[in-house]
């Protein structure tokens, strides 16, 4: 049997399936099946009032998932999807609580990797997925990360390679007058503007408290992690060293040549590709098991801000 068949049949059945999209690894189960959302927070150890994003196969099934659907929805899912764009609808009465935890909104997908696809088409129907890590932890951009941190858990893992995006989608929320972006995404912001016709609102609001995404301890790695300006990253290689601390860093390592012997991961001056390394560096920082990451933090620019806004979470979850 094809690995995508065996995969769907396993859905079906209501066990995990781990599979590859464009941003990261997601921890498939069957959203119409509460049983198999049950299995997700089990393995992931999440708080059950975390809504998941389904994903589907195509736009098409916008409306078994949603209802009062504004005409914005259709033409984001039209430019964008199959892509890194999560819109959040309100939603359709046969929606579990389990997906939604309790809200009246759920957030749908349309995932843009030809096996996740190509799993979606087979099942037929909603795929709920979170990122297939941990709670809290780095979300995993290969399949070796997914085997690392859940592999007992999960009964496959669809292998599609290394994730072309490497940070999670974009949130938009359309169930209000106003769309608002309530997580970045490498989508630019821009593009979204264009086809809504006016920017969308930045941010999480404080009366939605659910975005886990919006938690100051997520994407962390174990390791403490210091977020430094690039400037400032001599002086707190010197105060860490002075401190015997073990330092790894993620720089450009033009910015480390006089500092011999510290274990330097390179970063990239181009935003695309530092979204596309990011997790996997930190992982590869994290397993050194030393005392402290630190980062030379990126500009603070458009280009940067779903980057930035990984990072100041992962700084943050480290403390
Ligand atoms: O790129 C991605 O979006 C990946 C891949 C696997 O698709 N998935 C992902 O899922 O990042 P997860 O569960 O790790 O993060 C989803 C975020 C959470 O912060 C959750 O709170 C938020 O989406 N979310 C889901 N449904 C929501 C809703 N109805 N209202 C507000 N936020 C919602
Ligand atoms: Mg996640």
């Amino acid at each position: 049997m094809n690995e995508v068949v065996r995969a769907a049949a396993l859905l079906r059945a209501g066990e995990l399936v781990a599979f590859p999209t464009e941003t990261v690894y997601g921890l498939g189960a069957d959203a119409s099946n509460p049983g198999a959302i049950a299995r997700i927070f089990a393995a992931k150890g999440r708080p059950a009032d975390h809504p998941l994003i389904v994903h589907l196969p195509d736009a098409g099934q916008l409306e078994c998932w949603a209802v009062d659907i504004p005409e914005a929805a259709h033409g984001l899912a039209a430019a964008f999807w199959p892509g890194p764009l999560t819109l959040i609808l309100r939603r359709h009465p046969s929606v579990s609580d389990a997906i939604t935890g309790g809200q009246d909104t759920v957030g749908l997908r349309v995932p843009n990797h030809p096996l996740a696809l190509q799993l979606l088409r087979e099942f037929g129907g909603g795929v709920a997925a979170p990122s297939a890590n941990r709670f809290g932890r780095v979300s995993p951009t290969t399949a070796a990360h997914v085997r690392d941190e859940l592999g007992a858990a999960v009964s496959m893992i669809l292998d599609g390679g290394p994730c072309a995006v490497g940070i999670e989608s974009t949130i938009l929320d359309l169930s209000g007058d106003r769309a608002r972006i309530l997580r970045p995404g490498m989508l630019d912001v821009a593009a979204i503007a264009a086809v809504l016709g006016y920017p969308p609102a930045l941010g999480a609001e404080r009366s939605s408290p659910r975005v886990s995404g919006a938690l100051e301890t997520h994407y962390a790695p174990a390791t403490e992690l210091q977020l430094v300006a690039a400037g400032e990253l001599a002086q707190a290689l010197r105060v860490g060293l002075a401190a015997g601390r073990r330092i790894a860093v993620l720089t450009d390592p033009q910015l480390l040549q006089a500092y011999e012997g510290i274990a330097c991961h390179p970063a990239s001056p181009d935003p695309v590709r530092f979204a596309h390394d990011l997790y996997a560096a930190l992982r590869e920082l994290d397993a050194l098991g030393g005392d402290l990451i630190l980062v030379a933090a990126p500009p603070e620019e458009e280009a940067w801000r779903a980057v930035n806004d990984r990072l100041r979470r992962a700084a943050a979850g480290s403390k």
